[in-house]
């Protein structure tokens, strides 16, 4: 396995087993109960598939010690290289009701999700810390193209040419339809800061009822801690070869605010002078700290 450029869908950057098999993504069609967690990458994902999956099992860690996270919610895009089986092929494999995982942004989530009303739980991330924990992420993920120096890798991010396209569009994108498409939209540092009212959200928009004792257990279960030392959610089942962690763990820090250990002054005055600009038409309430 080498390092790939992206290849284009829709002016999209994606990896290119993605474009490659576009059509049968495109193509998916879910059923009604299916769930959709969506994110740009390095939003808390895998955080939020953790909880989702403990509340649809009623708190039981044992049946979520199964399988890695992975394959409890396979990604919606096809994800590694051959022969590696792809999302599609281990969604088929399942029957609803799925936790589907995506990065797509809105516009190439396949339309079935929406005319099916399926539900969707949408996290997103302040731009500075998604950066930062997607820099490290490209750092270890061989298979992504070579995120270079820090400096690069920034403005790569600000044009929006790095895997799963822009962050802002992005953002944007889901902020634009959540109440017409009934979309649960989260917020990572709500999580960080309440993490028990967080989950409780999430129990009431997939209409669950567990017991304090239950959510208690859930909020232990997904702190940063258990899950960076859980092999089912760290992601230490996908190969070396795909992910070195030995450059950095998938689980790194898990905090809001990483941001200001990277970030020049200077180039926080310039990131925020742009992000006025490609923000400008909406109103997310972003924290960069809590
Ligand atoms: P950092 O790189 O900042 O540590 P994703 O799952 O979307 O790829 O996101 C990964 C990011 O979420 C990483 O951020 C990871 O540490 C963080 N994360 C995962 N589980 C977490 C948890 N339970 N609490 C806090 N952060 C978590």
């Amino acid at each position: 396995i080498q390092r790939f450029p992206l290849t284009e869908v829709q002016g999209v950057p994606l990896r290119k087993w993605i474009a490659q098999n576009w059509s049968s993504i495109w193509a998916f069609c879910p059923h009604p109960s299916d769930l959709l967690i969506s994110t740009y990458p390095k939003s808390g994902t895998t955080w939020v598939q953790e909880i989702v999956d403990l509340l649809r099992n009623n708190g039981d860690d044992e049946i979520c010690k199964r399988a890695p996270t992975t394959e409890r919610s396979p990604f919606l895009e096809v994800h590694y290289p051959p022969p590696i089986p792809s999302g599609l092929d281990l969604l088929k494999k399942v029957k609803p009701p799925r936790v589907i995982k995506t990065h797509l942004p809105i516009q190439l989530v396949p339309k079935g999700f929406w005319e099916n009303k399926c539900k969707v739980i949408y996290v997103a991330r302040n731009a500075k810390d998604n950066v930062i924990s997607y820099y490290h992420f490209d750092r270890m993920n061989l298979i992504h193209p070579d995120p270079g120096s820090w400096e690069e890798y920034l403005q790569k991010f600000m044009e929006g040419k790095l895997a799963w396209g822009s962050w802002y569009d992005h953002v944007k994108g889901y902020w634009k339809e959540k109440e017409k498409r009934n979309i649960l939209y989260m917020f990572f540092e709500d999580m960080k800061e309440n993490p028990r009212r967080e989950i409780l959200r999430i129990m009431r928009y997939l209409d669950l009822s567990l017991s304090d004792d239950i959510i208690d257990k859930i909020v232990e279960l997904t702190s940063f801690k258990a899950m960076k030392n859980n092999p089912m959610a760290n992601y230490s089942t996908i190969p070396k070869i795909i992910f070195d962690q030995s450059i950095s763990a998938f689980m790194r820090k898990g905090e809001v605010g990483d941001w200001t250990n990277y970030f020049t002054l200077a180039q926080s005055q310039m990131f925020d002078e742009d992000y006025a600009r490609q923000m400008a038409d909406v109103n997310i309430p972003f924290r960069t700290s809590i």
